[in-house]
């Protein structure tokens, strides 16, 4: 049987973790996988995770199943944080939540459930992506376009022409859109651009499905959650698929969710059907440990407080590297070429170098970027911020 299988690719971002961990220089630089960095350059354990953790050792009593919609006061709070306390949607039943395993799984579950509603439909994505998007969408059946969304080679937002095309597309297509903090780009809609893409998708009767996999990095918890909120209230079907990786810390524990807004509430209640189903039949039920850190946190005032102060700090330090790598790429290249760095949110930003330079980075200045020649500004310390300037510097001679 596996003789019929064929050599693959490596993941390319995989490659990237492989080819940084091979490397012996002591002086390596990691921009490639999205992970936040302290100033030491470790991917910290919050303190607020830490203690529920110590938490959940001392007084947990079983590890028995939860069931395939995962920690119920988990999917609440992510409710909440994502679609804010009194949301119209939430105050008329129209909106469920299933945790998922991390918000791959959320994409994935949504992608699976468009495909049960709507076979074979389109699904849209932005040209760039985050490269996952396109085979965790096609591999649930769908076909997955894209639309313009943004020019590498001058740092823009292609806003006009992205509109343009959605503006063609028939009713009943699915767009998926970046809440915030946009990967690989960077580059964010402003509240303005929001409003008039609601108009659009309202107009053209397309349904979203958002990822927010960066919520509290880019502007703070509410800023970024707002285009959600936005296209809750004002569109009758909505998928949102949510990350707690970067906000949390909880990378490898794996966990998210995806909400779902329906148009009433007993579609609601068909769609949580649907979705519990369909967990059920790929991974069956979802992995606590995650969850729990997160409902145990939400559930405390005091610790929930502390998690909110410590990623507002990791929001506020991530702007501050913009700001300096922005600086020092000024002053090495004389010219505000990457002054974008500086503009744009969250932890990416793609620096628009052919894959030559982004293989000298490699391999002649042991810097690490994804081959799109994005960077992941959240995991550049400080002390490595004129460094990496001059390698890009080197590089683009
Ligand atoms: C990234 O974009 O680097 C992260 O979301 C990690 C991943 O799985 O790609």
């Amino acid at each position: 049987m596996f003789n019929n299988l064929e050599p693959q690719q490596p993941d390319a971002l995989l490659a990237v973790m492989a080819a940084y961990a091979a490397d012996t220089n002591p002086d390596k630089v990691d921009l490639g996988v999205g992970v936040y960095r302290d100033a030491t350059g470790v991917t910290p354990v919050m303190a607020a995770v830490r203690e529920a953790e110590q938490r959940m050792l001392d007084t947990q009593v079983t590890k028995a199943y939860v069931g395939a919609g995962g920690n119920r006061a988990f999917a609440a709070f992510i409710e909440e944080l994502t679609l804010g306390a009194g949301h119209p949607a939430r105050a008329a039943g129209r909106v469920v939540t299933l945790q998922t395993p991390g918000g791959c799984g959320g994409v994935r579950l949504a992608a699976d459930l468009i495909q049960r509603a709507a076979g074979g439909a389109r699904v849209l994505v932005s040209e760039p992506t985050w490269p996952n998007h396109r085979p965790l969408i096609s591999g649930a059946g769908l076909v997955v376009d894209d639309f313009p969304y943004y020019d590498p080679a001058t740092g823009t937002l292609g806003f006009e022409a992205m509109l343009d095309a959605l503006a063609r597309l028939p009713a009943g297509q699915v767009v998926l859109l970046q809440a915030s903090c946009h990967n690989p780009t960077g580059q964010d809609l402003s509240p303005a651009q929001w409003l008039a893409l609601a108009d659009a998708l309202e107009r053209q009767r397309l349904v979203p499905l958002l990822d927010l996999a960066y919520q509290g990095l880019g502007d703070g918890l509410d800023a970024d959650a707002a285009p959600v909120r936005l296209l809750a209230a004002r569109l009758p079907e909505v998928l949102i698929a949510v990350s707690c990786s970067k906000n949390f810390g909880l990378y490898r524990e794996r966990v998210g969710a995806v909400i779902a807004v329906a148009r009433d509430a007993s579609q609601a209640s068909i769609v949580m059907n649907h979705l519990q189903i369909l967990a059920r039949r790929m991974y069956s039920m979802p992995p606590d440990h995650g969850a729990a850190i997160v409902a145990t946190i939400a559930a405390d005032p005091a610790l929930k407080a502390a998690w909110q102060a410590e990623l507002e700090a990791m929001r506020v330090r991530v702007g501050t590297i913009r700001s300096r790598l922005a600086a020092a790429l000024r002053g090495e290249f004389g010219s505000t070429r990457f002054d974008f760095i500086e503009g744009q949110r969250g932890m990416f930003s793609l620096l628009g170098l052919p894959p030559a330079a982004v293989q000298a980075l490699a391999a002649e200045h042991h810097v690490y970027i994804a081959g799109d020649s994005r960077i992941n500004v959240a995991g550049l310390p400080e002390a490595r911020i004129e460094r990496v300037a001059k390698a890009i510097r080197a590089v683009t001679r």
